[in-house]
């Protein structure tokens, strides 16, 4: 009876790791789980004036708070947090891709928010993106 239990276990681990390799659609990024398909997802909105400066607006909105005016992760609201909001200026933070930072302001995930009602429209997500994008160390 202990033998067949043991067995059954080992069946169903050995089923558990095939499943999780076949199905490797996922990415970490920094901690966060991402669909693959955003990697490669393109940005429909071009990075011009305009839209950066739609995304400032709604940055400072809705974003600034926790993740400061800089992105330096140093907003007023930070300092409650028991965890860091990142650093938007650096170098691993703008190696995301654009899909995946659309994902992660779209999805949210523990002390960040999901914006997928706070800000409906996918094309001011997609905006927001591109001022990220200017937050890069120079
Ligand atoms: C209430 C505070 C709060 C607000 C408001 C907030 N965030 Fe965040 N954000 C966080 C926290 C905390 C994290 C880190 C989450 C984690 O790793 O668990 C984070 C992480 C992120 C990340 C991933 C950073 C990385 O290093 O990979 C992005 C991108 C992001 N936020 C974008 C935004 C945008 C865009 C807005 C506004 C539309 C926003 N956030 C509003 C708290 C906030």
């Amino acid at each position: 009876m202990k033998s067949l239990q043991i067995r059954l276990t080992a069946i169903a681990l050995g089923l558990f790791l095939v499943f999780s390799f076949a199905h490797n659609t996922q990415a970490q990024v920094a901690g966060w789980t991402i669909p693959a398909k955003f990697k490669t997802t393109k940005n429909p909105v071009a990075s011009n004036k305009e839209s950066v400066a739609d995304g400032k607006e709604l940055f400072a909105k809705h974003c600034k708070s926790c993740h400061g005016s800089a992105g330096l992760g140093d907003g007023p609201k930070a300092a409650t947090l028991d965890v860091s909001c990142g650093d938007f200026s650096s170098k691993k933070f703008q190696a995301t891709a654009d899909g995946e930072m659309f994902f992660q302001m779209t999805e949210g995930k523990g002390k960040m928010p999901s914006f997928k009602k706070l800000i409906p429209e996918d094309n001011s997500r997609w905006a927001i993106v591109n001022y990220l994008r200017t937050l890069a160390a120079k």
